[in-house]
């Protein structure tokens, strides 16, 4: 256990140098990441129709996706306006600007009607979350019947040497120094195994299946 209560991490980035950033080691190191996540989009089978991606940071994951799924559509929100500024940009350098659509949003109040989604997406981001069953509440209202969702996180319960030895590589690839200790931050504010598993019980999502990657926790419908 890296901590035995969470300290969440609410506040969203808005240091527009720190965003410019992280867009920079997202675009560098993120392929692999992208290719993970997007062959358990196509084995939940989804390779067409209109995705949320939530928490979507400079928008990495959904423009890599759209890539690959020229048949997907995608709206991408997060709270911090910087990171959509730098999410819009990376869009028309990717020339997907027409299909991957960047505005403000919060994940407690998802701006899409009922039964609206295809797919939901939310990397990295429930760590952020003071209320994360707020955000699979929201989930779940926008997604169609049969909808499918992959959620990621850090997990607060990752093996105490996997973590160090995550933690000691994020500090070699990351030189600037107000994100060093940033991975560190984000596994305290992680939900563990055991308390994400009572939030989706609790939650209106249904038939999800949850399972432990390295440092990870992986959420996916079934
Ligand atoms: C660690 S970043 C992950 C970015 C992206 N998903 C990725 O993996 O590259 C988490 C993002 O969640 C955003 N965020 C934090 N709280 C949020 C909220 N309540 N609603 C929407 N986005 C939020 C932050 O601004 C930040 O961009």
């Amino acid at each position: 256990m890296i901590a035995d209560k969470r300290i969440p991490e609410c506040s969203p980035l808005e240091d527009e140098s720190l965003t410019e950033y992280y867009s920079r080691m997202a675009k560098r190191h993120m392929r692999f990441p992208i290719k993970r996540v997007l062959s358990r989009i196509k084995a939940l089978g989804v390779e067409q129709g209109f995705a949320l991606d939530v928490g979507t940071g400079p928008g990495i994951f959904p423009l890599g996706i759209a890539r690959a799924l020229p048949q997907m559509e995608f709206l991408a929100i997060d709270l911090s306006p910087a990171m959509i500024q730098t999410a819009q940009a990376n869009a028309r350098e990717t020339g997907l600007e027409d299909r991957v659509h960047f505005q403000i949003g919060s994940a407690y109040a998802l701006p899409l009607p009922d039964k609206s989604v295809d797919l939901v997406l939310c990397i990295h981001t429930m760590h952020h979350l003071e209320d994360p069953l707020a955000f699979m509440n929201e989930a779940a209202r926008v997604l169609k019947q049969g909808g499918k969702y992959v959620i990621v996180d850090l997990r607060r319960d990752a093996p105490k040497l996997q973590a160090i030895l995550f933690n000691l590589l994020w500090r070699i690839f990351i030189r600037e120094a107000r994100a060093r200790d940033g991975l560190w931050n984000s596994l305290k504010a992680a939900l563990t195994l055991e308390e994400c598993k009572r939030l989706l019980r609790s939650s209106a999502l249904s038939r999800w299946r949850l399972y432990p990657q390295a440092i990870e926790m992986w959420i996916e419908s079934c």
